[in-house]
């Protein structure tokens, strides 16, 4: 099979030429195989940070953060809003989110900030591009007043290069994030069956946690930066031409 039959392309993404420098060159070193026990993966005594924003479709926001040096995880889900249990053809006044959870020794909450700002269009009033309605609203999710700064002086600034268009981000308090439903997380690798399939068919539970998932997830919506694409799709033409039994589960 050849790549390009598994390659589908969605939307460009320029927002990546402006914080590339947030990825790692050579960092990457996936290494897929039938069993996710094999596969890097966080360590669980690992610091984790956490954050949420909300910047469109949870879909996309997803796929922009996956593929960030220093994000373990990424999850789709609803915050924002007052009614509890939200779900995704009733989430009342949540906004779709995207909830990051990050190696703060590799990446921190200004340089997530500059990738929210970058990759969004801030101006718009209540949606993204096609994506119109009070779901799709733009917010930073701030975890104490540390968090709640950083955010505001980035808004500012934001609002200073937009002249006289207003910035329509929201700035508040994370009170409960409630993930998705599952056919909402990695929403864009669960495109491509046949990059599933690469990495073995995996449970839910596993795809939902892993890193190397929330990566690929990224990559399917060709949301890594140019290089990092390259470099995945060069290892998976390897695998694919070393004969990985990818057909075997199949038949
Ligand atoms: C902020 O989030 C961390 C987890 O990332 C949590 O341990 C901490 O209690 C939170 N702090 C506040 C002020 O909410
Ligand atoms: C985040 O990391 C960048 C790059 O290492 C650094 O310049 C910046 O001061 C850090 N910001 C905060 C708030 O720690």
């Amino acid at each position: 099979m050849k790549l390009s039959e598994i390659h589908v392309p969605t939307y460009g993404v320029l927002c990546f030429s402006m914080v590339s420098i947030l990825f790692a060159d050579t960092a990457l070193s996936i290494r897929f195989s039938d069993r996710i026990s094999q596969i890097p993966n966080d360590s669980p005594n690992q610091p984790l940070k956490t954050a949420v924003f909300a910047l469109g479709s949870f879909w996309r926001a997803e796929a922009l953060f996956g593929c960030l040096d220093g994000v373990v995880r990424t999850t789709a889900g609803y915050a924002g809003g007052s009614k509890p249990n939200p779900e995704y053809r009733s989430l009342g006044d949540h906004a779709e989110s995207v909830q990051i959870e990050y190696d703060p020794r590799l990446i921190n909450f200004s340089q997530l900030l500059e990738v929210f700002w970058t990759c969004h269009d801030s101006r718009q009033v209540f949606g993204q591009g096609p994506d119109v309605g009070n779901q799709y609203r733009s917010i930073v999710f701030t975890n104490g007043t540390e968090e709640s700064r950083l955010a505001a002086v980035s808004k500012e600034s934001e609002q200073t290069k937009s002249k006289s268009s207003i910035v329509t981000t929201q700035i508040r308090q994370l009170g409960i994030f409630y993930p998705a439903e599952p056919e909402h997380q990695k929403f864009e690798l669960k495109r491509h069956p046949f990059l599933l399939q690469l990495i073995g068919r995996l449970p839910e539970e596993e795809l939902e946690r892993s890193s190397l998932v929330a990566k690929l997830n990224s990559y399917a919506a060709e949301l890594c930066p140019n290089k990092i694409q390259e470099q995945i799709a060069t290892q998976i033409n390897d695998i694919i031409r070393k004969g990985w039994p990818l057909i075997l589960n199949e038949l």
